[in-house]
């Protein structure tokens, strides 16, 4: 039987591509999604694959969610933490609902999701865990104080959780995309974009959703068994750690 994979807001942006490059790995592939219902359908009709509405910001619904997806495809061998969101404003404008927002989906998600899979894994003794962090969390960004925080924090997350994992066959990785031109990138103001970011990317330009699911699809492989803890920047040579 193929492995199961379930990516969080794997019907959108770089969770779609995600997605589609695990199926066309031969995964069975689940994605999940908060609240863009027209998007998810249209996603599963072109791609076949099933689509769960939930928030991962919401411990019980993901637990849920995965006995859910569990009944329907088998055990999950393969969680991609991808669904994310952005509340951006500067420090002194940013209002504790733009912070809590973004830490409850980016950080705490994370705990969520991965609490609800990992007693599998570690009973099978097989799992992969795929962090999806940002170049944001690695450098920080003006106007993301609530983003880079969360970010920062997953890659803290990915490093524990790997020393944890590893007698139990189970490896945990983070990758850290830098700009990439999904929905969620061109929401910024386009003179901002232009003129303050695309400048700093030295290939010159956003990087492309597919260049992070094939980064995935290489971390999640049976034969990645060595690689845990480690933090895979994908960014255009836009900063180097
Ligand atoms: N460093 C220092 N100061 C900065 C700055 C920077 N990088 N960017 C802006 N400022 C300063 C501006 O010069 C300005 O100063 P003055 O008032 O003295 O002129 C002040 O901060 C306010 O800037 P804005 O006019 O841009 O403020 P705003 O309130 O209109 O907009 C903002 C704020 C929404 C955060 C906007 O600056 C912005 O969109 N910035 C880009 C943030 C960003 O990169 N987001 C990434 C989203 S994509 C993503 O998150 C995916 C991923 O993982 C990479």
């Amino acid at each position: 039987m193929a492995k199961v994979a379930l990516v969080t807001g794997g019907s959108r942006g770089i969770g779609a591509a995600i997605s589609q490059a695990l199926k066309a790995a031969g995964y069975q592939v689940a994605a999940t999604y908060a609240g863009n219902d027209d998007a998810a359908r249209s996603f599963t009709d072109e791609t076949g694959i099933k689509t769960y509405k939930w928030s991962v910001a919401d411990y019980d619904a993901c637990k849920n969610g995965v006995a859910q997806v569990e009944a329907d495809l088998g055990p999950i061998d393969i969680l991609v933490n991808n669904a994310g969101i952005t509340r951006d404003a500067m420090f002194h404008k940013m209002t504790p609902e733009q912070w809590k927002e973004v830490i409850d989906t980016n950080l705490t998600g994370l705990f969520n999701m991965t609490h609800a899979v990992w007693t599998g894994m570690r009973d099978r003794k097989f799992g992969r865990v795929v962090n999806i962090s940002s170049i944001n969390g690695q450098k920080g960004q003006a106007g993301q104080a609530n983003y880079s925080a969360a970010k920062a924090g997953d890659l803290g997350f990915t490093k524990a959780l790997a020393q944890e994992g590893a007698r139990a066959g189970i490896t945990v990785n983070a990758i850290c995309p830098g700009y990439i031109g999904t929905e969620m990138v061109r929401a910024i103001d386009e003179k901002v974009l232009n003129e303050r970011i695309i400048p700093q990317i030295p290939v010159g330009r956003l990087g492309e959703p597919e260049e992070i699911a094939r980064a995935v699809v290489f971390l999640v492989a049976d034969d990645a068994g060595f690689i845990t803890g480690s933090t895979l920047s994908a960014n255009g040579g836009q900063f180097f750690v």
